[in-house]
């Protein structure tokens, strides 16, 4: 018989667990979100992990709303900033769902007003179909395609998205500006990457090192802990690799 777990980190032994896809401690990513993680488990941050037959096969991370590095305004909310299954073998057996329903029964036992997420139905962030399966419903969108979906456990106003994308993007004004953060295992790489092919660029950035729930929801974008922006435009709002930054660089040079 199949042996599911799913279990708790802590800061106790978060540097030793694989997660994401990453399993090496010295690896730059693992290392900056094991740090990243134990300063959000006091913030009453949850980061689980699915074991199947003694295997590590997914995970989701969720933190109540007065603390989320999405740009929502979800006080009284538990937000899922992230949950992966993280092989194909496992995907579409029903893990996705058990772990979503471990995060609304851990927000049912802590009388929250519910749970929320940030979904996008582009790459690299979960799409809906879980969540609605769930019982979850859409209450707000924010450009391009991200969508916020809530299911409620208590009659309570609906979370949104922080307004004013544009005039957030503005403040940056002109050159070429990357945000980021250790919420993704991925960024640290994909900010090399980028750096690099901006020195052959010839483009000198700036890099915004987002280090609070507050000021990552306040970037321009809803995805809250990576962004690049170039000249007042967002050129990517989720880690891409240097080859597509080159590319759409070149683009926009032209
Ligand atoms: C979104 C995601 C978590 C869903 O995981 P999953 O385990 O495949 O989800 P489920 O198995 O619960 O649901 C998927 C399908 O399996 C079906 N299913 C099969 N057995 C099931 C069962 N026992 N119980 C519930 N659903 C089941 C569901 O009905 C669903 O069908 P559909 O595709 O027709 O809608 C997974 O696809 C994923 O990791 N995507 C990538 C997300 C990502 O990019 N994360 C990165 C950073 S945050």
């Amino acid at each position: 018989m199949t042996r599911i777990e799913i279990t708790d980190t802590d800061a106790s032994n978060i540097c030793d667990q694989e997660f994401c896809g990453f399993r090496d401690p010295k690896h730059e990513g693992h290392r900056r979100k094991s740090n990243w993680l134990k300063r959000r488990f006091a913030e009453g941050m949850k980061f689980k992990l699915l074991q199947i037959d003694g295997e590590t096969a997914g995970m989701i991370e969720y933190i109540p709303g007065e603390h989320t590095w999405r740009p929502v305004e979800a006080a009284g909310y538990a937000v899922i900033h992230c949950i992966m299954i993280q092989k194909k073998k496992y995907k579409g057996n029903g893990y996705g769902s058990l772990l979503v329903e471990s995060c609304v029964k851990d927000a049912r036992r802590a009388k929250m007003l519910g749970v929320a997420v940030v979904t996008s139905n582009g790459t690299w962030m979960a799409g809906s179909d879980v969540f609605l399966r769930c019982g979850f419903e859409c209450v707000d969108t924010a450009p391009p395609s991200f969508e916020l979906l809530v299911k409620k456990l208590r009659p309570a106003p609906s979370p949104t998205f922080k307004r004013g994308w544009d005039k957030t993007l503005r403040k940056y004004g002109s050159g070429l500006t990357i945000i980021k953060s250790d919420q993704c295992p991925c960024i640290a790489k994909c900010t090399g990457d980028i750096l690099q092919v901006c020195k052959s660029l010839g483009i000198r950035p700036k890099v915004v090192e987002v280090k609070s729930g507050r000021q990552a929801r306040n970037v321009p974008s809803a995805y809250g802990v990576f962004n690049v922006l170039y000249d007042g435009h967002t050129v990517a709002e989720h880690p891409i690799s240097g080859t597509r930054f080159r590319n759409i660089m070149r683009k926009m040079q032209h």
